[in-house]
């Protein structure tokens, strides 16, 4: 039996149903995932039991997954550097020691890099009772949508981003000295052409962007926030709502993401994180 994949009924995202990374694991179900990926820009493979081993290989099928930038211990799954504990029970402990809110708030994932991951693959390895959804946005839907304008604007206009930007809406965690020097910074156009067939989308990432070039301070924040409050619109979003066996796969250069830490403090939410890239 083979696989099916069906179109979420929301704007974006798919889901794969019946896919077993033992049986269909094929060059031909690659293919046809990453079109689906490429199309619906979030898959949600719904009922898996992987092992570390299985996520990366699952991982694989849409690019090459690469060492996490942070390899602290609480991090860590033994001999996986390509795998990221997040869990709503770590701390900052370089920081204020408080839980970290990883993803909270509107982003796409490590822009300050010169070549962003394409890809953020996440499992679900235990859930709370209730809440933790994560939302999504479709912008390259957004980008189409602007005025002809603002769109031909938005090619030119070049955006700084750092590892935390002074105006982000929350801390990132703190860095070692070593850790801090090796965090780059990075120039991405405003609408950023897709790596893969260079369709533009607006490239956005409030925890980030710390300017844009040639612009005043306030006037680039303001352009910003504007675009911010476009893309998030409803109707380029889907959110999802987590079931155990879960794993997601978004398309970074496509799609901003926030999770709502919404669920009772003291359950653990704890998710298995790689990113791949493509090129
Ligand atoms: C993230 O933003 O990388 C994590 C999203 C989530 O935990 O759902």
């Amino acid at each position: 039996m083979t696989f099916t994949i069906r179109p979420m009924d929301a704007p974006l995202g798919a889901e794969v149903i019946g896919f077993d990374i033992d049986r269909h694991a094929t060059a031909e179900a690659a293919a046809r995932l990453q079109q689906a990926w490429l199309e619906r820009v979030v898959l949600c493979f719904r009922d898996q039991a992987l092992s570390p081993d299985g996520f990366v290989r699952l991982a694989s099928l849409f690019g090459k997954p690469t060492p996490q930038p942070l390899q602290r211990p609480e991090y860590r799954v033994d001999g996986h550097p390509e795998i990221r504990v997040l869990s709503n029970h770590h701390t900052d402990t370089l920081g204020d020691g408080k839980p970290l809110r990883i993803g909270g708030s509107w982003h796409t994932d490590h822009s300050h890099q010169q070549h962003p991951p394409r890809g953020t693959m996440l499992y679900a390895v235990k859930l709370p009772s209730s809440g933790g959804n994560t939302s999504f946005t479709d912008q390259h839907a957004a980008y189409n949508a602007l005025p002809v304008e603002m769109q031909e604007r938005a090619k030119v206009l070049r955006v700084h981003h750092v590892y935390n930007s002074p105006f982000a809406p929350r801390r990132m965690p703190k860095l070692t000295a070593g850790e801090a020097a090796e965090a780059p910074d990075a120039v991405h156009p405003l609408a950023r052409p897709h790596p893969v067939d260079g369709r533009r989308a607006i490239y956005l990432n409030p925890i980030r962007t710390a300017n844009i070039e040639g612009m005043p301070t306030e006037a680039a924040q303001e352009l910003l926030d504007e675009m911010l409050a476009h893309s998030t619109k409803d109707q380029f979003r889907y959110t999802h709502s987590w079931r155990p066996g879960d794993v997601l796969i978004w398309d970074n250069p496509q799609a901003l993401h926030m999770v709502d830490h919404d669920y009772p403090a003291d359950e653990l939410r704890l998710m298995h994180r790689t990113l791949v890239q493509t090129v």
